[in-house]
């Protein structure tokens, strides 16, 4: 699996992922689903730099320009609740692309150390030959990324598989490496070392959803 780790550069997407990341920040949420969402532009734009494109002509006012235009049909697909910014901010740039939503959470039917993903929710147009970007801002342990391809397997085989998310673990993108197809590839703004006993991402940012929409019971 190619993985684009766009933090490796020095940009201005760290100045966001920083603000993400910083705990005296991290209590306006409107700052905090606003920092996802640049994010997902960026990764989008450097995303797009490596679609198929075709010339077509654009007839202005006083002439004719041709312009080469991505060609791929595109299907963004999220994991509830915590992709959607991310998902918002792939949206501003592919816009008309389709979409998809899941909801995949961890079940702990036992103690915290151990759980399942539990797919529940899932709206998805067809993705037979498309190019399907599986969306999810905090790629810890890979394993809801995995059951949601799992999910998605039944409306058909996409042309190429593109993983966009804002933090990841080493952990979390070996497991996707390992799980998902051969043309996979992924776009990813930081990559941090390791995970707690909750599978959290250490250093991290904490919980992504939480910090979007709010603590849920
Ligand atoms: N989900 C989050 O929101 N944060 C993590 O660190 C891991 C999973």
């Amino acid at each position: 699996m190619k993985t684009y780790h766009l933090a490796k550069e020095n940009s201005i997407l760290n100045k966001f992922l920083a603000e993400l990341r910083d705990v005296s920040l991290q209590k306006d949420s409107m700052r905090f689903r606003r920092n996802i969402e640049r994010i997902g532009e960026i990764l989008g734009y450097e995303l797009s730099k490596e679609l198929s494109y075709a010339s077509k002509d654009v007839t202005t006012p006083l002439g004719v320009k041709s312009t080469n235009l991505p060609t791929n049909n595109v299907v963004l697909c999220s994991i509830l609740r915590a992709g959607l910014p991310l998902h918002n901010g792939l949206l501003n740039y592919f816009d008309d692309a389709e979409n998809a939503f899941i909801s995949a959470y961890r079940h702990h039917p036992n103690n915290d150390a151990e759980f399942e993903i539990v797919v529940e929710y899932f709206a998805s147009p067809a993705i037979d030959g498309k190019t399907l970007l599986l969306v999810d801002p905090m790629l810890a342990t890979g394993r809801s990324l995995v059951a949601v391809y799992e999910a998605i397997k039944k409306y058909g085989t996409p042309k190429e598989i593109k993983i966009v998310s804002v933090i990841g673990s080493t952990e979390g993108v070996s497991y996707v490496a390992k799980h998902l197809p051969e043309n996979t590839d992924l776009w990813i703004a930081d990559i941090d070392e390791k995970l707690n006993d909750k599978g959290y991402i250490i250093p991290g940012l904490g919980d992504a959803g939480d910090l979007a929409f709010g603590a849920k019971l």
